[in-house]
């Protein structure tokens, strides 16, 4: 590979996770007022497996490489950037925002009307080399190694807006999450547990194991949903009330059940559909309980920053399953859609 080439895990055609192959491609250079971030860990995310199956009608440039969660080595400095240095250790926000719109200008960068997300829009940090404007860089601190941090910032950040910005938990809040073992499950877990100090936490899972898992993780009652309906089993659990805050991020067939576990003026906060878009709804639920209805999307940047911060200071620890080597992608994507994985998994680079 000559010097101006790198590695990336990417795809020409949309189709399925094994349309992922290891390609060389152009390495990227820095413009004036971004940074070239050296990759060395990269983990999945769920959009990852979206993107190649899904979104033809994001990616606008092939071949196409994913990768929101990325950690680093600034390896190179546009020529107007002073706030960072080569050998500054990172973490890359996926975010990007046009930073002049109504909603940035109201620090709602992920409801900018130029909003773009590394893996879904923009190519990610499956490569060797990114380069990122200077304001997606968040400090590494010494001592924190680079493969955990990558596993936080598109999931944390997700999480935390969700739960923090968009729920708004409280202490006194009853929290169901749907979807707890996964990479936005985990950090919700420990969110809601841990930092905003929810009342009661329950969440679902599909398996004992997983179930065990989630018990350690912090939740203090898990659903099987394989075994028995979540929302009457929720309702059993709370003598018939309901908790106050659901956070969905499977969609599918658990939307309905999502509403049915809610009290009174309960809310709902979404975002993801793994298990489908388009589900049936119940419209005399939300009506008649009052419900509130949040759709919620990675971060802004104070909600980033955030949840980077909770990581590096300990409250939350990523949930890193497995770590494999950059040439291991295919089973990577395999865990991922098998759904066999607690958290996240890391792929790693020299
Ligand atoms: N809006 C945003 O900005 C944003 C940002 C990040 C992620 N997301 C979305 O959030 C969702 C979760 O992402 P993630 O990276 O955390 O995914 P993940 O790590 O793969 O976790 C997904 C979990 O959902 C559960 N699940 C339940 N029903 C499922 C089904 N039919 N198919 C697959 N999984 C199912 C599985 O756990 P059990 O087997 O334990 O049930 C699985 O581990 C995805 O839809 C992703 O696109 C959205
Ligand atoms: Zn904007």
């Amino acid at each position: 590979m000559s010097a101006d080439e790198m590695r990336a895990i990417g795809f020409h055609e949309h189709g399925d996770i094994d349309n992922f192959e290891l390609l060389s491609v152009p390495k990227p250079e820095p413009g004036p007022e971004e940074v070239l971030v050296d990759v060395k860990a990269s983990a999945l995310n769920h959009q990852d497996l979206i993107a190649v199956r899904e979104l033809d009608h994001y990616v606008t440039e092939y071949p196409f490489w994913g990768g929101g969660d990325t950690a680093g080595v600034v390896a190179e400095v546009g020529e107007r950037v002073d706030d960072w240095a080569v050998g500054d250790r990172v973490v890359v926000n996926p975010a990007h925002a046009c930073g002049e719109c109504e909603f940035c200008l109201q620090g709602e960068q992920s409801m900018c009307a130029n909003y773009e997300v590394l893996g879904e829009h923009r190519k990610g940090g499956f490569a060797e080399y990114i380069t990122v404007p200077r304001t997606n860089l968040y400090p590494v601190p010494d001592g924190y190694d680079l493969q955990t941090a990558a596993a936080a910032p598109m999931a944390a950040g997700t999480a935390w807006r969700a739960l923090a910005d968009r729920a708004g938990v409280r202490p006194d809040d009853d929290v169901l999450i749907v979807g707890a073992t996964g990479g936005v499950g985990t950090y919700a877990v420990q969110f809601a547990t841990e930092v905003l100090n929810a009342e009661t936490v329950y969440g679902t899972t599909s398996s004992e194991e997983k179930a065990e898992f989630l018990r350690d993780l912090g939740v203090d009652h898990v659903i099987d949903y394989t075994e028995e309906d979540f929302d009457s089993r929720i309702w059993e659990l709370t003598d018939g009330r309901g908790v106050d805050v659901v956070y969905n991020n499977v969609g599918g067939d658990t939307w309905v059940p999502s509403m049915r576990s809610l009290t009174h003026g309960g809310r709902l906060v979404l975002s993801g559909a793994t298990a489908g878009p388009n589900p049936t709804s119940e419209l005399r639920l939300m009506f008649v309980r009052q419900l509130e209805i949040y759709g919620s999307t990675t971060h802004s940047r104070t909600a980033f920053e955030t949840a980077m911060g909770f990581v590096f200071d300990g409250s939350v620890e990523p949930v890193v399953q497995e770590t494999l080597p950059f040439e291991e992608f295919a089973r990577a994507f395999e865990l991922m859609d098998q759904r066999r994985l607690y958290g996240k998994v890391v792929l790693t680079q020299d």
